[in-house]
């Protein structure tokens, strides 16, 4: 895919829905009784993966207009085939949890060559604690139902697909399951568990609980992602003239990191709260361009907030005044590819100023940045971070591995083409 200047950013948008409300609505609707509809899900791959695999385990579903119909199923049966969770991790680390406490089932994970290579020790080992049989500590995962009892797990890491994963087993253990984190990452299991009404066990505020527990199926309209908001976010902060609206997006406080460091940034960010869809806060994102954006800094608590807009980011930095630090990010090594190491790659042949460290990067500016050629394969948000960046760079750059971008965002090109006005 080929990129090139635009004159400015113009007009409203309602970004796709949500990847991580998608996934869960999927599984909470698989795992519930009777008959779940979710309404404008994300017809990316990653999620299409989890509806295919819930399919696989004999939990009836179908789509029509936009509408995904799911006739949940306490009784899960053991498939014929491996389940195949293609590049989402999301998939793979919940369905863990899922499966390895259901007693009997017998399944294999499968994913794609970037998936095989991340760590999945970081669900197997406290899933094994709990009395789990799986083999594997990267895909495939060869798991082996068993009847799981609930543990007090500190994760070392703030990752809400560990806490997920270890919840949703906990659903099913003997006694009570309880997950601490080391900062609070995002909290939609939390508040779905709580909107259906399954008691939600608390210890302050980085430590959450569970006991057993049974739901019914509901209904569920998914909100926008600002992950994916995110990178017309910062496309029109960057592109003079700019004057964008995001709206039906997710506001979760757990997830508008973005904001905060748009803010930072002296960034003309506005947010205007709308309603709550399943306990989830939906509102509108105002961006226009402003001159003098200032360098910023993304560290600690921050960091799960906004994990996955950290490489968009750094692309905003490339256009800040001053210095941008980026650290406490380690996690981006491991995500669908090593996003420090790309990210640093890919902005340093475009011109930016940027040094990588053990966990972030450190990038001086304003620069001004010129074309390159990109290898995005297996990463959607690096494709779509340069994507953003090619529209300031002086002539066209050009990004292999662009197709990886269906995996959460379909609607990407039509949106770039609706927004950026020539
Ligand atoms: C997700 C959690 C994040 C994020 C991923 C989606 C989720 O991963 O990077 O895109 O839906 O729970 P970690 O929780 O492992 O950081």
């Amino acid at each position: 895919m080929q990129v090139g200047r635009v004159p400015k950013l113009q007009g409203e948008i309602r970004p796709p829905s949500d990847k991580s409300l998608t996934h869960r609505a999927y599984l909470f609707g698989a795992m519930g009784r009777g008959e779940t509809v979710v309404e404008q899900p994300l017809e990316g791959e990653d999620c299409e993966a989890t509806l295919r695999i819930v399919g696989q385990m004999g939990v009836a579903h179908h789509r029509k207009k936009g509408r995904t119909f799911i006739l949940g199923r306490e009784d899960w049966q053991t498939p014929d085939a491996a389940l195949d969770c293609g590049n989402s991790g999301t998939t793979m680390r919940l369905l863990t949890g899922i499966l390895a406490s259901r007693e009997g089932l017998e399944t294999t994970l499968i994913g794609d060559s970037s998936l095989s290579k991340r760590p999945m020790g970081r669900v197997v080992t406290p899933l094994t604690e709990m009395g789990a049989q799986i083999e594997g500590d990267k895909a495939p995962l060869h798991i082996h139902g068993k009847h799981l009892h609930g543990i007090r797990y500190t994760s070392p890491v703030a990752s809400a697909q560990i806490k997920s994963c270890l919840l949703l087993a906990g659903l099913r253990a003997e006694g009570e399951t309880w997950v601490t984190e080391p900062s609070k990452s995002r909290d939609h299991t939390e508040r779905m568990f709580q909107a259906l009404g399954v008691p939600l066990l608390r210890d302050g505020d980085l430590t959450v609980g569970v006991k057993p527990a049974t739901w019914d199926g509901f209904k569920f309209r998914v909100p926008g992602d600002i992950s994916s908001a995110a990178f017309w976010l910062v496309a029109a902060a960057i592109v003079p003239g700019s004057e964008i609206t995001l709206k039906e997006v997710g506001i979760n406080p757990t997830r508008t990191g973005v904001i905060d460091v748009l803010k930072q940034a002296h960034a003309g960010v506005g947010v205007t709260p709308d309603r709550e869809e399943l306990g989830e806060p939906v509102g509108f994102i105002d961006m226009h361009y402003v001159q003098d954006l200032r360098g910023f800094t993304i560290e600690g608590d921050l960091v799960p907030r906004l994990i996955d807009e950290i490489p968009v980011l750094a692309v905003l930095a490339t256009q800040c005044n001053g210095t941008t630090i980026v650290r406490d990010a380690k996690e981006m090594r491991v995500k669908e590819t090593d996003r420090i190491a790309k990210v640093t790659e890919g902005l340093k042949a475009m011109g930016a100023d940027i040094e990588a460290t053990e966990d972030g990067f450190v990038i001086n500016g304003p620069t001004k940045l010129k074309a390159a050629h990109i290898e995005a394969a297996e990463d959607h948000r690096i494709a779509m971070t340069f994507a953003i960046a090619g529209m300031i760079a002086d002539g066209t750059t050009t990004i292999e591995g662009a197709e990886s971008i269906l995996t959460s965002y379909p609607t990407f090109w039509d949106h770039f083409h609706a927004l950026a006005t020539r």
